[in-house]
């Protein structure tokens, strides 16, 4: 019992609280009644019996007994309070009184005024202790709704901080972007996800005001304000958030209220990362694109080879046989030339179609490049670009088709070149970095028009006009086959960047065929 109730009393609860809190049960109540009526019987036997008995040679035992009385009285008081206490001491007043009113001559005698003095006390103790103790009772009383008080408190407390942690804990697992806002517009709260996708710690996003967070995003904060002042009761929208040291990011937003008792107190946005869905999408529609166009075009371009060789020959016979001193000999040389040319197309094009099965094996990607960029050297010159290469693969191989990536290269370089026909330079430069080799080929060039950015990977799409526009679609097969990536940063008039990544290979990796490109 007292280790149950301990277990609910502080530590620094006083220990004397302890037993007055702990109310006595009532058999140990009437117990205690009874040894109290008892105690004063017997003290009153005795008290009446030992009249003329000396004690001690001067102290009479009689008086002795008649103080006793004052035990009883203070411990009824003490266990029954005033009623208690009151209650015994006119019990021994009743007792007493017949007692001293008979002995030595009356109860107001000179010699016996002690007793008179001694009825007056056994009742001032009585009311006293009975007072001192039940307001002592009422503190511990009011001490243990304290203490009641304190452990709801204390409860509920610990009840919140398992719900806040609970909930912080859902925030932090789910996928989406979470951020709670007040009704001041002030954030309250965000999640993991929300730092990543607005490039922000926690600790600048908490307390900051929406409208700075989500400065330039007007559609945005015009549809929070919009749920804010209850005149919607949700909206979705897709933005492009560009966080300050990344590229951008779409986002699908979605705005809700957050209520209390009816009214709306803040709002609620979750956003969803869509850039990855978009651009695998992306790929699937052009991936999708291309393999019906990769079979139009080898069919195409096998029935345009055919014809071409025997015109090419046929040409060329007459050429032969009309002699040097004529002068349709330049037309000849001239239908030649544009022969050759178509030729070259329709080999690019049934490059671009053909699913090719090429050996795969480590490759030294530095030596491959340093030999392409040797190849395109005497065009580069003409054209009065300066081409410098940096960093190293550091001895990586890369996991690829030795044609294939030289394919890339020349196509990426003659690109380059192609877009500074007033001269400028070429920076390419190696890195191995997790996994992937990736070179980088910065040129100072004019820059990829605006329009036909988002679509350079797509065949056909040119800005040049001798161009086929299957150089960069080509560059993206080959890369998607040897499971790489690519992307370019280009901005028109100041130049362009593309960066390759392709994947290291693992030491000890088996020649195999099969790469589909
Ligand atoms: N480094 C670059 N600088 C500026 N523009 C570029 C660059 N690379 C590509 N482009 C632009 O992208 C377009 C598409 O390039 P792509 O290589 O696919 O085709 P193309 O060069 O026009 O023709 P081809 O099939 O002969 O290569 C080009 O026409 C050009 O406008
Ligand atoms: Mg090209």
């Amino acid at each position: 019992m007292a280790a149950e109730e301990d277990r609910h009393l502080p530590r620094h609860a006083p220990r004397e609280l302890r037993g007055m809190i702990r109310p006595a049960s009532q058999p140990f109540r009437v117990f205690e009644a009874l040894m109290i009526a008892a105690a004063v019987a017997i003290i009153t036997y005795f008290h009446y019996t030992t009249l003329h008995v000396e004690f001690m040679s001067h102290t009479s035992l009689h008086i002795i007994l008649r103080r006793l009385y004052y035990i009883p009285i203070i411990y009824a008081a003490i266990r029954f309070g005033i009623r208690g206490g009151l209650l015994t001491s006119l019990a021994v007043t009743v007792l007493f009184v017949p007692h001293a009113a008979s002995s030595m001559g009356g109860l107001f005698e000179s010699g016996s005024i002690d007793n008179f003095f001694d009825i007056i006390l056994y009742n001032v103790v009585a009311v006293t202790t009975g007072l001192v103790v039940e307001s002592r009772r009422r503190q511990a009383q009011r001490y243990e709704e304290m203490l009641a008080l304190n452990r709801e408190i204390e409860d509920r407390e610990s009840d919140l901080r398992r719900i806040k942690s609970y909930i912080e804990s859902i925030l932090k697992s789910v996928g989406n972007a979470v951020i709670s806002v007040d009704d001041r517009g002030q954030i309250v709260t965000a999640n993991p996800v929300a730092s990543q996708m607005l490039g922000r710690p926690e600790e600048e996003l908490v307390a900051f005001p929406l409208r700075q967070v989500f400065a330039g995003q007007d559609d945005l904060l015009r549809a929070a304000d919009l749920v804010l002042s209850g005149g919607q009761t949700r909206v979705t929208l897709e933005t492009e958030l560009g966080p300050p040291d990344g590229r951008p990011i779409s986002a699908a937003v979605r705005i809700t209220p957050h209520r209390s008792n009816s009214s709306t107190v803040g709002i609620v946005i979750s956003m969803e990362d869509l850039t990855e869905v978009k651009e695998l999408t992306h790929q699937l529609l052009r991936a999708d694109k291309l393999s019906g166009l990769g079979e139009l075009v080898t069919g195409v371009a096998h029935e345009v080879r055919n014809p071409l060789g025997v015109i090419r020959a046929s040409v060329q016979m007459m050429r032969d046989e009309l002699g040097d001193n004529c002068p349709e000999q330049e037309l000849c040389q001239v239908m030649l030339q544009e022969i050759d040319r178509l030729d070259a197309f329709v080999n690019t094009l049934l490059d671009f179609g053909r699913p090719s099965q090429s050996q795969m094996g480590p490759v030294d990607a530095e030596r491959t490049l340093d030999e392409v960029i040797l190849l395109t050297k005497q065009f580069a010159i003409q054209q009065q670009v300066n081409i410098r290469r940096s960093g190293s693969s550091h001895e990586h191989d890369i996991w690829a088709n030795e044609d294939r990536v030289k394919q890339v290269f020349i196509n990426l370089i003659s690109n380059a070149i192609q877009a500074m026909p007033d001269g400028g330079d070429l920076e390419i430069a190696l890195a191995a970095d997790d996994g992937y080799l990736m070179i980088s080929f910065a040129d100072t060039g004019c820059g990829i028009p605006e329009r036909i950015q988002a679509r350079v990977f797509e065949p056909f799409v040119t800005a040049r006009p001798n161009g086929s526009g299957l150089g960069l679609s080509i560059v993206h097969r080959i890369v998607d086959a040897h499971k790489g990536y690519i992307r370019v940063d280009s901005e028109a008039g100041r130049g362009t960047s593309i960066t390759l990544g392709l994947p290291l290979a693992k030491k000890g990796e088996p020649m195999k065929e099969g790469m589909d490109g």
